[in-house]
């Protein structure tokens, strides 16, 4: 064997050691120079997610979901899995439900969020099984302040907690049997919109007992408080910081358990704390009205973060798509100890946009609601146009685009009514994002109708850019001087990504590139490389 033999051949043993040792990783989420990736066999992985209607999970149902996410691009599934069904009486376990989901996912080459409709659904108890349901001594439920038992289960009950604990428990274990090493299911969502719909917590003889104590020493000092009673360190909060501090650390301890058998990352969905649309004096959103107590709102999110240190994300349902609220929350929950996450969105057009405002936050994902042709929001041929051109558009370059998310490199501009012309910055090299079109010469950009203009700039080297984008033309200058001064484009090509490898179709010059790259709808992709003279 010649020596470039024997060189070529250990190198491509190495590769192979290591790319098995790569697949045989658990997908778990990491976080480097303040970013935030979901590590997949060992690369960062992007969630074009799509998550299913509530009751489509069953095998029955499956052969509607999957046209319909396949027509919108997307990249992975989320879907329920059923506490009543999988446990429908005490200890006995029935996984062929979630067997056909993970083997149907499969053979369609999606990957799945599993979401655990366990005590919570909603702020309710509709999944737990009717032996919990039914014996309501054993397994007590919230009682409101008018002393009447509410459908939620208690948060304060060791007993409710060791029966979804175990079911979990059960489930993951069954996960690790049968995906131990094919990694189809991602992450686990621990309960869906967690929380108590009809009383601010629970008032129950027990719950009042510890709502009188001293808040726990732990949870004090981690908050940088007092110490004292929940109402002296808490006051007009009191009674959602204690429903909040029981939920977070029951929730915490199904997360445990689950990892424990198979420690998959673990998330919380929730169900956010919208400004009534009512008359301005009354915009008062009241806990157990508004949304559910206990969830982390907006302001429990500092509870939740102390409290559940299993769970590895807390992802907003934003369905408000008025741009200053669903930014800000974007904001507020992409955080130094939390990534931007979105695990349930609007299917509607008016969300797709903002697709991109969370790419441009370094989001690991980002799924839309109710997607399956099962007739409670689509049917047949429908699916949602502008989440799909979004996903069509980014899925071949997924792997790409998540690597260079991680790596800091890439950034979006978005539309906004009022706001047709955008600056990216890059130091050396800005870009001008322009929306809508056309573009005549000396007028402002158009912008689009609807307000949905977006663009999509990496940096893939000092004079090097990956650019895309929908309804948007961009040109690149250098800082304080105009497009085509003092810098040349040494040229623009068009291309696609196919299975990780940029292929070139052809080089946009003249009214390609002289008012910008343009990009309407035809989903086109460009690596511009740059100069100086
Ligand atoms: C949010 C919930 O998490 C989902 O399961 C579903 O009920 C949607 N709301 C419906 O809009």
């Amino acid at each position: 064997m010649s020596q470039l033999s024997k060189v070529v051949c250990l190198a491509s043993l190495f590769c192979l050691v290591t790319l098995t040792a790569r697949a045989a990783e658990m997908p778990q989420l990491v976080k480097k120079d303040g970013r935030f990736a979901l590590m997949v066999d060992g690369q960062p992985y992007l969630i074009l997610g799509a998550q299913i209607n509530n009751s489509s999970a069953w095998p029955a149902v499956l052969p509607e979901v999957w046209p319909t996410v396949e027509a919108m691009h997307a990249n992975t599934v989320e879907a329920p899995v059923y506490w009543e069904q999988i446990e429908p009486t005490r200890g006995t376990f029935d996984f062929s439900v979630v067997d056909d989901l993970v083997h149907q996912a499969r053979s369609h080459n999606f990957h799945l969020v599993l979401l655990w409709f366990g005590t919570w659904k909603n702020g309710q108890m509709h999944y737990a099984p009717q032996w919990v349901k039914g014996d309501p001594q054993h397994y007590p439920r919230m009682i409101n302040p008018h002393g009447e038992p509410i459908d939620v289960l208690s948060a304060n009950s060791p007993a409710n907690l060791e029966a979804d604990k175990t079911a979990f428990a059960a489930l993951m274990r069954h996960l690790r049997e049968i995906d131990g090493t094919d990694h189809t299911v991602l992450m686990m969502q621990v309960e869906n919109e967690s929380g108590a719909i009809g009383t601010v917590r629970d008032f129950s003889p027990m719950a009042e007992k510890q709502f009188a104590e001293q808040v726990p020493a732990a949870f004090v000092a981690a908050l940088h408080r007092q110490p004292g009673t929940w109402k002296e360190v808490f006051g007009a909060d009191a009674d959602e910081t204690f429903q909040a501090y029981y939920q977070s650390k029951y929730v915490n301890e199904v997360a445990a358990a689950g990892k424990a058998e198979f420690s998959l990352p673990m998330y919380i969905n929730v169900w956010l704390s919208y400004p009534p649309a009512e008359l301005p004096e009354r915009r008062i959103s009241v806990p157990g009205l508004a949304y559910p107590s206990g969830g982390a709102v907006q302001k429990m999110i500092e509870v939740w973060k102390v409290n559940a240190p299993a769970i590895d994300m807390i992802g907003p349902d934003i369905y408000n798509d008025d741009p200053g609220f669903y930014l800000g929350i974007i904001d507020t929950y992409g955080r130094p100890d939390n990534p931007v996450w979105i695990p349930e969105t609007g299917s509607g057009d008016s969300f797709a946009k903002f697709f991109f405002s969370a790419l441009g936050k370094g989001a690991v994902g980002f799924s839309p609601f109710g997607i399956d042709a099962t007739k409670w929001t689509y049917s047949g041929d429908a699916y949602p146009k502008g989440h799909a051109e979004n996903y069509a558009l980014i899925g071949p370059m997924d792997a790409e685009v998540a690597r260079l998310e991680f790596a800091g490199k890439l950034k979006t501009a978005v539309e906004e009514e009022g706001a047709v012309r955008q600056e990216i910055d890059f130091g050396a090299w800005q870009a001008t994002v322009s929306f809508g079109f056309p573009q005549h010469d000396g007028r402002m950009p158009p912008g689009t109708k609807e307000h949905d203009g977006r663009a999509l700039v990496a940096q893939l080297g000092p004079n090097e850019f990956l650019v895309t984008g929908i309804e948007a033309s961009v040109a690149f200058h250098r800082p304080g001087k105009l497009p085509g001064q003092r810098m040349d484009i040494v040229h623009a090509d068009e291309g696609r990504y196919e299975n990780g490898s940029w292929k070139f179709l052809r080089i946009w010059n003249g009214d390609q590139t002289d008012r910008g790259l343009n990009f309407k709808h035809e989903g086109s992709v460009i690596h511009i490389y740059l100069d100086t003279f």
